[in-house]
């Protein structure tokens, strides 16, 4: 595992970007996040200013600033080496969204796997607030009150989607809601609420800090900065990296002691299996986008194994809601089975393409929208290994 000293994230001096934004009108800390160009860490890719900029328009007796620290996406692991290692960069980033939208309260959603983390995450609370950096009057802002609080998740890959967190939050089951409204509007207990990243504070304490151009002096112009990924898998050095948006797959891979990879998944289970023809496509949003989840394949691996785990993963964490994804992922499991047993028809498998694209389309969450992604990239660009299963006769 990589150690993250090295990291540009690492050099953030703390709480100077807080100090930065006090002085300044929340307009203009909004304005700094937005010239920045950040899009959100957690995966969607919103840009952040602009979610921010909505939720500050709202007028509201109270505001909520959430940070969504679930990750429970497979081979996601950055968020916890975040928080472990610069829980203070990431409250400060809650603090700053904070005093640009206008809320008093913040909540980590915290996967319930990183309860470990949790007297950590609570002695740096106290501390920032011994040291004025929570609290009333933040840094002798007069009116400028804010405090954040722990809250458990219980283990439902789905309650990392803002809705289902949301109702999560409230004590309900976490299932996701019917958007619009969005939470920016109508959030944790109908009030306007920011859900974002763990990255995605982090990051933003440092834009505050050493400034938007600075930012955008890493990655490209539709994705700028930096962006820490979780490489896991057939590498040599598996662990959470610091990368420029916009690198390639391949300088990826060198990085990480992966070359000879067959296939990288870039954005876990719900992300695109990408075979090695494409190495040469970039880690952007204008390209392939990701939460920072990169799970290599060697040479060895059968494909149909993989999407076949990662088809599980989806059939177990599907909340039922709706049918296109509670029935669909059930039959692309059964599908990919009966491929493996050489049991599945030309035809039948265009059925299975058609029902993942339906998918794409009619679910109702991100989940079920995006659980098919796997398959699909893997019937398009592995048909060596899927044909080869198809029944001559069939
Ligand atoms: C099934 C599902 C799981 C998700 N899990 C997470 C998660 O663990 N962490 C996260 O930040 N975003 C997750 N998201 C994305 C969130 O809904 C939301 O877009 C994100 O928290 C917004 O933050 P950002 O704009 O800073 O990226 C998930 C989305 C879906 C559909
Ligand atoms: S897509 Fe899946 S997880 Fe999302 S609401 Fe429908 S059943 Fe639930």
């Amino acid at each position: 595992m990589s150690t993250m000293n090295d990291t540009m994230l690492a050099t953030i001096e703390a709480d100077a970007g807080l100090k930065a934004a006090l002085q300044q009108s929340r307009i203009d800390v909004i304005g700094i996040i937005r010239d920045s160009g950040m899009k959100g860490r957690g995966g969607a890719g919103f840009p952040t200013g602009v979610k921010w900029n909505l939720a500050a328009g709202v007028h509201s007796d109270k505001k909520y600033v959430v940070c969504n620290a679930d990750e429970g996406e497979p081979g996601t692991f950055k968020d916890r080496v975040i928080m472990s290692d610069w829980p203070d960069l990431v409250f400060e980033g809650m603090t700053i969204a904070a005093y640009a939208i206008g809320a008093d309260e913040g909540i980590v959603y915290l996967r319930g796997e990183y309860t470990y983390l949790v007297k950590q995450l609570e002695e740096c609370l106290q501390k920032r607030r011994d040291n004025g950096l929570l609290g009333h009057s933040i840094q002798g802002k007069e009116g400028f009150n804010f405090d954040i609080h722990i809250h458990m998740g219980s283990g439902a890959y789905v309650c990392g989607e803002e809705t289902a967190l949301i109702e999560s939050l409230e004590g309900q089951r976490g299932e996701p809601r019917n958007r619009p409204p969005f939470p920016v509007n109508t959030g944790f207990k109908g009030r306007p609420t920011i859900v974002n990243n763990v990255e995605t504070f982090a990051w933003a304490s440092a834009i505050l800090s050493k400034g938007a151009d600075w930012f955008k002096s890493f990655g490209t112009d539709k994705s700028t900065g930096l962006k820490l990924f979780s490489v896991s898998g057939d590498v040599a050095r598996p662990g959470v990296y610091e990368f420029p948006m916009g690198i390639t797959i391949s300088e990826l891979l060198n990085q990480v002691g992966g070359e000879g990879a067959k296939a990288v998944q870039i954005g876990g289970a719900s992300g695109h299996c990408v075979p090695a023809s494409q190495f040469g496509r970039t880690i952007a949003y204008e390209d392939i986008a990701t939460g920072g989840s990169i799970i290599v394949f060697g040479p060895e691996r059968d494909m149909l194994d993989v999407v076949e785990n990662f088809l599980e993963f989806f059939q177990d964490e599907s909340c039922g809601q709706c049918t296109p994804c509670r029935i669909g992922n059930t039959k692309l499991l059964d599908g990919v089975r009966m491929l493996k047993r050489g049991e599945c028809s030309m035809k039948y498998l265009r059925e299975l393409v058609k029902l993942g694209q339906t998918m794409q389309i009619a679910a109702k969450c991100g989940l079920g929208q995006s659980s098919p992604n796997a398959f699909l990239s893997i019937v398009e660009n592995f048909q060596n290994e899927i044909m080869g299963r198809i029944p001559a006769s069939a």
